[in-house]
C-alpha cells in the first residue's frame, strides 16, 4: 500500500545520541547500536524501529536483555510495545556485506567496505527510526583487520589504534545531528590525495580524497573542483564549511552518481577520477558539477534536511540549482544554460509526457527510490530558478538567507522554504506553490499584433497543461516569460523584460515600438514550458543570426531544424528550407565573435527523443531517417567549411580541461560527427585520422562514434584497437560499451545483444551495465524502436535479469518502455507487451512493480 504525504506523523521519540560499533568481517559483520531514547510523543506509544535483512542477536533496555515475548520482530520492523520515557536501547545484529549486491546499506566494492544509505539503506545496517526527521548525534567505532587500512566515518577522528590479532580500530564523532540517511562508513586499502582550504572565517579544513591504490593523481581535478566549490559557496551564498575535515571516497560499484554523507561524500568513481586520456571533457564537466553538488548539500540537505521523503526536492532541486549556477560561473552562462535545458527536455519533458509523470513534490509513493527522478531534480531546479526570476536576485538571496537562518538544524518542508521567500520579498507566493504540486509540462502559446501606425505591439500569452495520471484538471501556473524585441535586421530594439503570465491568458501592450519587431520570448528558457508562437520562419532566421540572448539564438536554430525534420518525416520535405538552414548554419559558424562551445551546440540537431516529443504519435523510423537526411544535407553543403574548422580547432599539444579548450574540442568533434553523415573517402580518411591522432579521450570517442556511423573495415579496426588499449581501464571500457550501444546502424542490434555475452560485460557493476543498457534505451532511438520489437525485448530481459539482485538499477530502466502510448500503435503495442511481461514476472521487486504498473495504468 502506498505511503502518503497526508499521513505524516512525527516520530514519538527523540534519539539524542547514537553509538554504533562495527566489527567488520566481509560476510559476518557485527553491528552494536546504543541509542539514547526519550519519549516526545504520547504516553504508551510503542517504539517501532525499521530493520531489514538483519539477524538480531540481542536487544536490551538500560542494560537488561529483553526476552522474545517483549518485542515483535518481522521482516521490516522491530516493535517494543512497552518502553520507559527515557532509556538506553542496545541492539546487536549480524549482517553480510559480501552478499549485498543491491548496493544499498553496507556492501563490498573492490574488496572494500562502503555504504549507501539514502534513502532507506540504513535499516539494513541496524535497527533504527530510518526516516529523515529523526536527527541524532553519532559516535562510530570501527574495528577491522589491518588489511582494511583506512577506517572512515562521518565527522572528526577521535581515536585510533592497534588491537590484538592483527586488528585495528578508529572512533569517529560527528558533532552535527543528522538523519540516518547521511551516515557513511568506508574501510579498506586506499590512496589519498590531500590538501586544505581556509574558510572565510579563517578556519583551516583538511581535504582528503580517497581512491583505489595507484589512482591518486586522477583525483587532482576533483580536489581542485572541491576547493573552487567551497570558495564559490562562500561568495555566492555566504555558506561556510563547518567541520575540520572533508573527505571524498571514490568507489567502483555504486548505484548513482554520488552521495553527500556528512563530511564523507561517497562518489561513483566515474564521477571523480579524471585524466586526459581516460576522461572526456563531458566527464570533467560532470565531475566539477557533481563535486560541487555534493559539497553544496552540506547546507542544502545536511544542515537543513527534509522532514519526509516527499520533500526530496527541497534539497535536490535547490542543490541542482546551486550546482548549475556554479557551473555557469565556471564555464559560461549561455553554454551551460543550453546544456541544462537540453538535458531537461531529454529526460524531464519525456517523463512529464508519459504515464510516470509526477509532481515535483509527489503525494504518494510505493518506493521512494523511484522518485530520484529528473522531475524532482531538474524540474525542481527550474522552480528555484523561476523563483529567482520572479523575485529578482536580491529578494531571492534575502529569502534564502532567511531560510538558512531560520531552519538550520531542522528537518523541514517545501512550505517552510517558500514561506521564507514570501516573507523576505513581501509577496504572496500561494499560487506559485502549484508548481510543486502539479505534474505535466505547461504549453504556452504566444500570438502578437503589431500596429505600425500606433507603434504598439500587443502580445498575448496563453497557457494550458494537459491532464496527467491522477490529475485530470490543471490549474494555471504563474509563468515568468522573459521577452525582448529585435528589429528585422537583428538590432535589439527593446531589452528583456519579465512578463508574468498568471491566469490562463494575458495580453501586454507595449507602446513606442517603432518598427515591425521580431519577438524573442522565453529568453534564457525562463520557465520549464513548451512555447509555440505565431512567428514566421523568417523571424527565426533573424534570431538565429543575431539574438543577443544566446539561449534563444540557439533555440531559433533548433526550432528551424525541428520544423524541417518533422516536415520531412511527415512526407512533406521543404528542400529549399533545408538549403537555407544549412546556409544560415554556415554563417553562424563563421562568426568570429562566437564561442566554439556555442558553435558546437549549434551544429547538433535536435535529438530523436526531442523530436518524438513534438509529434503524436511518434514514428521513430521516420524521424531517424528525416534527421539523417538533414544531417547529410548539411554535411554536403558545409563539407569544406567543416573540414577547415576541424583543422583550425586542432589543439597545440598540451591538454587542459578548461572550458575554452574543451569548447574547441567540442567543435572539432561536432564537425567530425557531421562529416560522418557524408562518408566519402576524403571524409572517412579525416575521421580515421582524427581517431588515430587522438591524445584526449574526447577526441578518441568522437572519432569512434563517427566511425561507427561510417561502418565497415575502419570501424572494426578502431573498435578492436580501442578495446585492446583500454581493456584494463574500467571507466574507459565502459565507454567502449556505450558507444556501441548508441550505434543506430541497421545491423547494430546484433552487436549490442552479443555484447551482453562479452567477457568484459558485468551486469553486477552498475556503470558497466548502464553503459550498455541505459545507453541503448535512452540514446539509440532507432534501434530501441526497431520494428521487430527486438530492442524492447532486450531491455525487458535486462531489467528482469538485474532486478533479481539490484532492484534500484533495474527500476531506472523501465521509463523508456513507459512512453508506449506516444508511439505509433504497432510499436506501442510491442512496448506494452514487454511491460506486461515484466509486470507478470515472478518475484519482481517493489521498485520495478511500481513503475511497470504505473506505466500500464
Ligand atoms: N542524494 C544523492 C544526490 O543527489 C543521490 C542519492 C540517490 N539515492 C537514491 N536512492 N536514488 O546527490
Ligand atoms: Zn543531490
Amino acid at each position: 500500500q502506498p505511503i502518503r504525504l497526508s499521513d505524516y506523523r512525527p516520530f514519538p521519540f527523540e534519539i539524542e545520541t547514537t553509538h554504533l560499533s562495527f566489527q567488520l568481517e566481509p560476510s559476518a559483520t557485527r553491528v552494536t547500536a546504543t541509542l539514547k531514547v526519550r519519549r516526545t510523543g504520547a504516553d504508551g506509544e510503542a517504539l517501532a524501529l525499521n530493520g531489514e535483512r538483519l539477524h538480531l542477536k540481542s536487544v536490551a533496555i538500560d542494560g537488561r536483555a529483553l526476552s522474545a515475548d517483549q518485542y515483535v520482530l518481522d521482516d521490516e520492523r522491530l516493535v517494543i510495545a512497552e518502553v520507559p520515557d527515557a532509556f538506553e536501547l542496545t541492539t546487536e545484529v549480524e549482517i553480510d556485506p559480501s552478499a549485498n549486491k543491491a548496493l544499498m546499506g553496507l556492501y563490498m566494492s573492490g574488496g572494500r567496505f562502503c555504504t549507501q544509505c539514502e534513502a532507506e539503506g540504513f535499516r539494513t545496517i541496524t535497527f533504527f527510526p530510518d526516516r529523515p526527521d529523526v536527527l541524532s548525534r553519532y559516535t562510530v567505532r570501527i574495528e577491522a583487520d589491518r588489511a582494511f587500512e583506512h577506517l572512515l566515518s562521518n565527522g572528526n577522528l577521535m581515536e585510533a589504534g592497534q588491537l590484538e590479532g592483527g586488528r585495528h580500530f578508529a572512533v569517529w564523532n560527528d558533532p552535527f545531528p543528522k538523519p540516518a540517511y547521511l551516515f557513511a562508513l568506508v574501510a579498506g586499502r586506499l590512496d589519498v590525495l590531500e590538501d586544505s582550504f581556509v574558510t572565510m572565517s579563517g578556519r583551516t579544513v583538511a581535504l582528503k580524497v580517497f581512491v583505489d591504490p595507484g589512482q591518486a593523481s586522477r583525483a587532482a581535478y576533483a580536489l581542485d573542483a572541491l576547493k573552487r566549490s567551497m570558495k564559490w559557496d562562500e561568495e555566492a551564498f555566504g555558506r561556510e564549511y563547518d567541520l575540520d575535515l572533508f573527505m571524498i571516497v571514490a568507489v567502483r560499484d555504486f548505484n548513482f552518481g554520488a552521495m553527500e554523507n556528512k563530511g564523507l561524500n561517497i562518489f561513483n568513481s566515474s564521477l571523480l577520477l579524471a585524466e586526459p586520456e581516460t576522461a572526456t571533457d563531458f566527464d570533467y564537466e560532470r565531475i566539477e558539477s557533481v563535486v560541487a553538488h555534493e559539497y553544496f548539500h552540506n547546507w542544502t540537505g545536511n544542515r537543513i534536511t527534509c522532514r519526509d521523503w516527499f520533500q526530496l526536492c527541497l534539497k535536490e532541486g535547490l542543490t541542482v540549482f546551486r550546482d548549475q549556477s556554479f557551473s555557469a560561473d565556471m564555464r559560461g552562462a549561455a553554454v551551460q544554460r543550453i546544456k541544462d535545458v537540453k538535458a531537461l527536455r531529454a529526460r524531464q519533458f519525456a517523463e512529464d509526457a508519459g504515464p510516470l509523470a509526477h509532481a515535483v513534490r509527489p503525494s504518494s509513493y510505493l518506493k521512494i527510490d523511484n522518485f530520484y527522478t529528473a522531475t524532482i531534480y531538474e524540474k525542481g531546479a527550474e522552480i528555484i530558478r523561476m523563483l529567482k526570476t520572479i523575485l529578482g536576485a536580491d529578494a531571492f538571496r534575502a529569502g534564502l538567507d532567511l531560510y538558512f537562518d531560520r531552519h538550520d538544524g531542522e528537518a523541514t518542508t517545501v512550505e517552510a522554504f517558500i514561506a521564507c521567500f514570501a516573507e523576505a520579498s513581501g509577496r504572496d507566493l500561494t499560487s506559485f506553490f502549484a508548481w510543486y504540486e502539479q505534474a505535466g509540462t505547461p504549453a504556452v502559446s504566444l500570438t502578437h499584433a503589431y500596429d505600425a501606425a500606433a507603434r504598439t505591439l500587443s502580445i498575448t500569452l496563453t497557457q494550458k497543461t494537459a491532464p496527467t495520471s491522477g490529475q485530470p484538471v490543471k490549474k494555471a501556473l504563474p509563468i515568468p516569460v522573459t521577452i525582448g524585441l529585435l528589429a528585422q535586421d537583428g538590432r535589439a530594439i527593446r531589452d528583456s523584460e519579465v512578463v508574468l503570465l498568471e491566469g490562463e491568458s494575458l495580453t501586454v501592450r507595449w507602446e513606442g515600438v517603432a518598427e515591425t519587431p521580431v519577438i524573442s520570448a522565453l529568453r534564457g528558457f525562463s520557465a520549464p514550458v513548451t512555447l509555440t508562437t505565431d512567428a514566421r520562419p523568417a523571424d527565426a532566421y533573424v534570431q538565429f543570426a543575431a539574438d543577443p540572448d544566446l539561449f534563444n539564438r540557439w533555440e531559433a536554430g533548433q526550432t528551424l531544424a525541428r520544423g524541417l525534420i518533422l516536415a520531412r518525416a511527415a512526407g512533406a520535405p521543404d528542400e529549399v528550407g533545408e538549403e537555407r538552414y544549412a546556409e544560415a548554419l554556415g554563417r553562424a559558424l563563421d562568426d568570429e565573435a562566437a564561442d566554439p562551445a556555442f558553435k558546437a551546440l549549434l551544429l547538433a540537431l535536435p535529438s530523436e527523443g526531442d523530436l518524438a516529443l513534438a509529434v503524436d504519435p511518434a514514428d521513430p523510423a521516420a524521424i531517424h531517417a528525416a534527421r539523417g537526411l538533414l544531417r547529410a544535407r548539411i554535411a554536403v553543403h558545409l563539407g569544406e567549411q567543416l573540414a577547415r574548422i576541424h583543422g583550425a580547432m586542432q589543439g597545440d599539444g598540451e591538454f587542459s580541461p578548461d572550458a575554452a579548450s574543451a569548447g574547441r574540442r567540442a567543435l572539432r568533434n561536432a564537425c567530425v560527427d557531421l562529416l560522418s553523415a557524408d562518408p566519402h573517402a576524403e571524409n572517412v580518411q579525416r575521421i580515421v585520422g582524427h581517431f588515430e591522432a587522438a591524445a584526449a579521450l574526447t577526441d578518441a570517442m568522437g572519432g569512434l562514434s563517427a566511425l561507427l556511423a561510417v561502418g565497415g573495415e575502419p570501424c572494426e579496426t578502431a573498435l578492436s584497437a580501442f578495446h585492446a588499449k583500454w581493456r584494463h581501464e574500467p571507466l574507459v571500457l565502459d565507454k567502449w560499451f556505450s558507444v556501441q550501444a548508441r550505434d543506430p546502424s541497421e545491423d547494430a542490434l546484433k552487436r549490442i545483444l552479443a555484447l551482453t555475452e562479452h567477457e568484459d560485460f558485468d551486469a553486477g557493476n552498475p556503470n558497466r551495465f548502464r553503459a550498455l543498457v541505459q545507453g541503448f534505451a535512452s540514446a539509440n532511438s532507432a534501434r530501441f524502436h526497431d520494428p521487430s520489437g527486438a530492442g524492447y525485448r532486450f531491455l525487458a530481459d535486462q531489467i528482469l535479469a538485474v532486478d533479481g539482485f539490484n532492484p534500484m538499477t533495474a527500476a531506472r530502466l523501465v521509463e523508456p518502455l513507459g512512453s508506449w502510448r506516444r508511439y505509433v500503435p504497432a510499436l506501442g503495442e510491442l512496448m506494452r507487451r514487454e511491460l506486461e511481461r515484466i509486470k507478470a514476472a515472478p518475484g519482481l521487486s517493489k521498485n520495478v512493480l511500481e513503475l511497470a504498473s504505473r506505466a500500464l495504468e
